[in-house]
């Protein structure tokens, strides 16, 4: 009886402990698995600048976003979509279980991207059937290595005569070479720089809430057949007189405007550690700068800031958009190029982020391919960084609903509203001014319904 017990004992022993051994080795493998694919995601410590926080494509859980492949293995995915495919390829090369060396720092992430075209180049596509201005961004989309034409003297931006100041924020537009009334009338108006006193709390109290503000105007070259020599020379004196042009030399076209976000976030990453917040918005907007600069004051005072602040992005945000397949509007977008929804993003009329997050957007932007709509671009971005931006109702891009303009005290609850002619911005400053001891208590804008989903 007890040797007989002792056979089967051997046998379990046997049966079980290749079994026992199997499922070490690949709890082993998943926790190295995880292991590494976190690491790529922590923040460096010990230092200020967060660094960039990768989302390998299998890791998203997020159904909203569907350009990322479910599984980073995956490589047939979208290979119909010209962007999808580049860009699959291009994560593929940043993901760290199939390229660990690729996620740490020095190295050259352009030759990346400028590799995943060569890939393209083998799929022998046909790119006849597609509209003119996608078929123009196509043949540049590899580049971004464009000049500086006009900048400020090695400074961030108009404003400041001491650079050892931190600026509260940076007035970044975009603008174009014709767009000399709209340049002039922000100058007079929303755009002053130089020391700015943000809106009191109340009449009683004695905190006077005020910071340092900078602008520059972003800019390409426009078709000489539009632009006569004068306009020209009208720029380069602006550039002289203010200091607050910041021109690259590419054709300022719609599709082109992500440039103008890549290249301004190298640029700030160079000249402008010190600033705290950027706003980026158009040149035919109206910013109600001081209410704004209250506002940031407030979220700097907020607790756990010293986190929040690395992704800290307001705006009017669009969740669940869906690309333009109308072929005769601005954004259209065919499905040959991009496949899948929108991720959530700001509105591009105008928008706030920290200069921390600014400096990790421009990390990103070298392992994301260039996308013909600036904001959605941003939004790719974020979702790389897994950061969200936040929703703030007094961001008016698509201008104020129903009659709200006319009440008396409208303009005090907002932060922005597009889209305003330069007349219109001087006029609007001008009644800012004249009401405002009779709408001092007046707080901005929320919600009066429940945001659609
Ligand atoms: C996806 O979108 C829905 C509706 O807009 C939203 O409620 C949900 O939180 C989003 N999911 C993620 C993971 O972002
Ligand atoms: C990773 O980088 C290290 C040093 O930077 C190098 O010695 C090693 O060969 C690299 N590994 C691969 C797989 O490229
Ligand atoms: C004015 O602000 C102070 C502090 O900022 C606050 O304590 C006080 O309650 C406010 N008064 C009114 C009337 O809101
Ligand atoms: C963007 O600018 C480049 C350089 O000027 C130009 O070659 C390209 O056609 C432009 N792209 C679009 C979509 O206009
Ligand atoms: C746009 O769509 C219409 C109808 O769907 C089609 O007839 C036309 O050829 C399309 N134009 C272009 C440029 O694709």
């Amino acid at each position: 009886m007890a040797q007989c017990y002792c056979r089967w004992r051997n046998v379990l022993i046997c049966l079980c402990t290749p079994c026992i051994i199997l499922a070490l080795v690949i709890a082993y493998i998943y926790a190295m698995v995880t292991l590494s694919m976190h690491s790529s995601r922590s923040v460096r410590p010990g230092s200020t600048l967060a660094a960039p926080f990768f989302v390998a494509s299998g890791l998203l859980k997020s159904e909203n976003f569907s350009s990322i492949p479910e599984t980073f293995w995956d490589t047939h995915a979208n290979k119909n979509s010209i962007w999808n495919y580049l860009q699959t390829v291009t994560d593929r090369q940043f993901n760290p279980i199939l390229h660990l060396n690729n996620t740490k720092k020095k190295f050259k992430h352009e030759s990346f991207l400028k590799e995943s075209f060569s890939e393209l180049n083998g799929l022998h596509r046909n790119y006849k059937g597609l509209p003119l201005q996608l078929h123009y961004f196509l043949r540049s989309m590899h580049r971004r290595d464009y000049t500086t034409v006009l900048q400020p003297d090695r400074v961030c931006g108009a404003g400041g005569n001491d650079d050892t100041e931190q600026v509260l924020l940076l007035l970044a537009i975009k603008s174009k070479e014709s767009n000399f009334k709209n340049r002039q009338a922000i100058r007079q108006t929303w755009g002053q720089v130089g020391w700015v006193a943000g809106e009191r709390r109340n009449s009683t109290s004695e905190d006077e809430n005020g910071g340092y503000v900078r602008r520059i105007f972003l800019l390409g070259k426009e078709e000489h057949e539009k632009l006569g020599i004068a306009d020209y020379e009208l720029l380069q004196m602006e550039s002289l007189y203010y200091g607050d042009i910041l021109q690259w030399d590419f054709k300022d076209t719609f599709f082109n405007l992500t440039l103008k976000d890549v290249l301004f976030w190298k640029w700030f990453s160079q000249l402008c550690s010190q600033t705290l917040f950027v706003f980026k918005g158009d040149d035919d907007v109206f910013v109600n700068t001081q209410k704004m600069i209250r506002y940031l004051h407030d979220q700097l005072r907020a607790p756990q800031v010293k986190e929040t602040i690395k992704e800290f992005m307001v705006g009017e945000v669009i969740t669940t958009a869906v690309p333009d397949r109308v072929n005769k509007s601005k954004y259209y977008i065919p499905e040959v190029f991009y496949k899948g929804l929108y991720p959530t993003y700001a509105g591009g009329g105008g928008v706030v982020y920290s200069g921390l997050l600014t400096q990790r957007l421009y990390d990103m932007s070298k392992r994301v391919h260039l996308f013909p709509i600036d904001d959605v671009y941003v939004g790719m971005c974020m979702v790389r960084l897994n950061a969200h931006p936040i929703h703030h109702p007094a961001f008016l891009t698509f201008d104020f609903p129903g009659k709200e303009e006319q009440q008396p005290c409208a303009y005090h609850s907002i932060l922005l509203v597009h889209k305003r002619s330069p007349e219109q911005v001087v006029k609007l400053w001008d009644q800012l001014k004249r009401t405002q001891e009779q709408c001092r208590d007046v707080p901005l804008r929320v919600l009066r319904q429940k945001p659609k989903l």
